[in-house]
Parts: C-alpha cells; sequence; structure tokens
C-alpha cells in the first residue's frame, strides 16, 4: 500500500484552502496549485488566518504547519514527486479531465487522484487519463475546517487499494469541529449522497423563488419561512455562501444525467448571467460586503410546505438505496448530520411515509415534474428493511 505523505492540493478557493489547511495539520507535506498567483495568495491569507487563529487557542505550532506548505502555478512540476492530488478545481467535466491527465503523465506511477467534485461522475472524470483504477472521488463540505463529511467514491475502475487510500487519508484529516465522518459511496452516482439527497429540494426551491419574485416577496421573508427549521444557514444565505455558480452548473448537470425537472429557475439564471454569485462577489441574494448577513426573519413569506421537501428528500434517499449508493438510510441521515449540520430524512418522516407521499404526489400533479414522483423503494416501505 502506498504511503502517502506529499499531496499536491489543486486549486486555493474556498475549498481548496480548506483542503489544504487541513492536510498540513494532519502532517502531510501540501503543494497548493491555482492558475494564477492572485489565487494562490488568496488562498493562503486564508490557510495563514485559520492556522494562526489555532496557534492563539494553544492547538498548533503556526510556523511548523506552514512549514509544510509550499504554492506552485504549474501542476505538471508540482505532481513530479508527488504521491497524491486531491483536485478542487470549477465544476466543469472538461477541465477535471484535463488536469486529471496532466497528473497521471507527469506524476509518479503510484500517484492517486481523488477529486473533490460535487456532483460529476469519477468514472467518467477518469476514463481519458491512462490510469482509472488510481482515480478517486473525496467530496468535501465547506468550510472543511469545521464541516465534518467528506464522501469517499468509488468509481467503476477504482481499485481496492486507491479506494482504502482515500478514506484512509480522509479519516487522517482533522475536523475543528467533532469526529470527521467519512461517507463511503458504493457507486459514483450524480450528486453522491449528500448533494444527490438534496438536488430534488433544488427543483421545489427554484420553485419557491420564482414564486416569491413574482409576487415580489422580499428574500428575508422567504429565508423567514425557513426558520423555523434552526438549521444553521437559511437557504438564501447559505445559497450564496456555496456560490450561485455552483448551483447553477450544479443544475445543469442534474439536467445532463437525471431529468429536465433540474433546470435552473428564472431567479437562480438571472443572478448567474449578472454575476450575482453571492459571498465571492460580495453580492447574491443578500449583500455580503459587510461579511455574513444576518436577514430579518420577522415576517414570514408564508410560502414553503416542509411536508413537500421531507418528501422529495425521502424519496431521493429512497433512489440511493435501489441504486446501491448505499446500503443503509443510517448513512445517509449521518451523512446529512456531518455534511450540513441539519438532520436527514429518515429518523423523522419514516413513522409518517404514507402521508409525505400523498403530498408528493399533489405537487407533482401541480407542476408536472416527474422526476418528483415516489419510487418504488419509497411506495412499498421496502426502505424500511434497510435501516
Ligand atoms: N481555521 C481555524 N479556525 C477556524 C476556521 C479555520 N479555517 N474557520 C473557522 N474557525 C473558527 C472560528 O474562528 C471560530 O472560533 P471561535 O469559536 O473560537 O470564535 C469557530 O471556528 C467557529 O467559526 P464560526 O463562528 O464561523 O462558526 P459558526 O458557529 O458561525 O458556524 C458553520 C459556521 C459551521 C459554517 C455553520 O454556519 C454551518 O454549519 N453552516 C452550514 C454549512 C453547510 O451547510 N455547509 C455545506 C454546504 S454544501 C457543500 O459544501 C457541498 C459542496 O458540494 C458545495
Amino acid at each position: 500500500m502506498v504511503d502517502i505523505k506529499n499531496i499536491v492540493v489543486l486549486g486555493a478557493g474556498l475549498m481548496g484552502n480548506g483542503i489544504a489547511q487541513v492536510a498540513i495539520m494532519t502532517g502531510y507535506n501540501v503543494t497548493m496549485v491555482d492558475v494564477k498567483q492572485e489565487f494562490v495568495d488568496k488562498g493562503m491569507a486564508s490557510i495563514n488566518k485559520g492556522v494562526n487563529r489555532l496557534e492563539e487557542k494553544g492547538l498548533l505550532k503556526a510556523a511548523e504547519v506552514l512549514g509544510r506548505l509550499k504554492t506552485s502555478l504549474d501542476l505538471a512540476s508540482a505532481v513530479k514527486d508527488a504521491d497524491m492530488v486531491i483536485e478542487a478545481v470549477v465544476e466543469r467535466m472538461d477541465v477535471k479531465k484535463q488536469v486529471c491527465k496532466t497528473t497521471m503523465d507527469n506524476g509518479p506511477s503510484h500517484i492517486i487522484y481523488a477529486s473533490n467534485t460535487s456532483t460529476m461522475d469519477i468514472t467518467e472524470i477518469g476514463e481519458d487519463c491512462g490510469a482509472p483504477e488510481r482515480v478517486s472521488g473525496m467530496h468535501f463540505f465547506n468550510p472543511v475546517p469545521l464541516m465534518r463529511c467528506i464522501e469517499v467514491i468509488r468509481g467503476d475502475k477504482t481499485s481496492d487499494e486507491t479506494f482504502q487510500i482515500t478514506m484512509d487519508v480522509a479519516k487522517s484529516l482533522p475536523c475543528l469541529r467533532g469526529e470527521r465522518y467519512i461517507a463511503p459511496v458504493l457507486k459514483s452516482r450524480p450528486g453522491f449522497i449528500v448533494n444527490r439527497l438534496n438536488a430534488p429540494v433544488g427543483i421545489y426551491g427554484h420553485y419557491i423563488r420564482d414564486l416569491a419574485y413574482e409576487k415580489g416577496i422580499p428574500w428575508e421573508q422567504l429565508d423567514a419561512d425557513y426558520a423555523v427549521l434552526k438549521a444553521p444557514m437559511l437557504p438564501c444565505v447559505l445559497s450564496d455562501y456555496v456560490g450561485i455558480d455552483t448551483s447553477y452548473y450544479g443544475a445543469l448537470y442534474y439536467v445532463e444525467k437525471l431529468s429536465p425537472d433540474f433546470k435552473p429557475g428564472k431567479v437562480i439564471t438571472m443572478m448567474f448571467n449578472e454575476k450575482k454569485l453571492g459571498r465571492k462577489t460580495g453580492q447574491g441574494f443578500y449583500d455580503w460586503s459587510e461579511g455574513r448577513p444576518t436577514p430579518d426573519t420577522s415576517i414570514k413569506a408564508g410560502l414553503v410546505d416542509f411536508d413537500i421537501i421531507a418528501a422529495i428528500r425521502m424519496n431521493e434517499g429512497c433512489r440511493l438505496l435501489e441504486e446501491g449508493v448505499v446500503k443503509s438510510y443510517n448513512v445517509i441521515d449521518e451523512a446529512n448530520m456531518a455534511g450540513m449540520n441539519t438532520p436527514g430524512p429518515f429518523e423523522r418522516g419514516k413513522d409518517r411515509y404514507k402521508e409525505l407521499i400523498k403530498k408528493l404526489e399533489e405537487f407533482v400533479a401541480l407542476t408536472g415534474k416527474t422526476y418528483l414522483t415516489p419510487c418504488e423503494m419509497f411506495k412499498t416501505g421496502k426502505f424500511l428493511e434497510m435501516a
């Protein structure tokens, strides 16, 4: 088994610098690579800030940890002595395939490539690189140092050794808030576990946001509807935080792979075209120029039906069971809690699933979004045998 010592983190953005930070904290030697010096500098500034904060708390020695970090603008030379690449570049299949091939063409013959994609097929990312058995997925959640979940994904050609090494590296990375939860994803299906579970909620989200826009309802009021859930971030804040472009490209990917019903709604398309991408551009649903917004949630829009959301998530979780992505619904619930700090759908919804199915069928009849039609595993209640 390859002993991983040197890791290249490709991409210095929000995800990439978070991954690089936890990797140097573990003890790996890391080279963080991006295409422009300004991106690298921004990523470095964030890592410096994080590591120095931890030194103030007496948890580590910043100089020692930062001494394990180098940067580069050239992937081909950076991978020469690397054991593993963790890639966090833009969500575009052509780019991911290209950097995967550059890794395999220039790295040592044992190098492993793990893609931190949110949705994309690991098998396809590795198909032209010449060594698909050394390609896997490692899906992190934002912000990486604070969110416990990492999904480790097996592509059709990923070898047992690559999968095991990727699992081991994932387990070794510290989390500043509780213990890491590593979710093995047994088949590379779009969105893996947590994003897939929540992807069709996007169909409902687009419907509701477009409705709010048509009615001239402010985003604060729509977010206020969700305040009752006491989730760590309200949905419009979270969309801004993750990036409107990420949601937009994600939706397009689901259109291609799952159903046209995932088409981005009018509001998200408009924001994408106007480059109102959220935190990264300073403006999204909210103004981020003064830091994370705290919307006034005193007035509710009264548009959101939580039973429909619960039903959509349970239905999608049942699809994951049907497709063999996971073997038990507990993994789905636990991954959701560790990846988004919110409960998964099964534990809460399983005792009233028949009522939820009825709600979902009514929504499908209203909107014609047939992707949301309850699947066999859900309708028959067979999922109850897969705890
Ligand atoms: N290094 C060191 N310390 C850090 C740090 C870093 N990089 N980042 C934050 N900290 C420290 C802060 O200084 C703070 O320390 P203190 O308690 O001593 O002041 C502590 O960690 C907590 O930081 P915050 O105050 O920012 O934390 P909050 O309590 O506000 O919680 C949150 C932040 C955990 C992000 C919470 O809001 C949350 O759970 N939000 C939901 C996030 C979520 O859903 N993420 C998933 C998105 S989907 C995704 O990523 C998938 C992908 O495919 C797109």
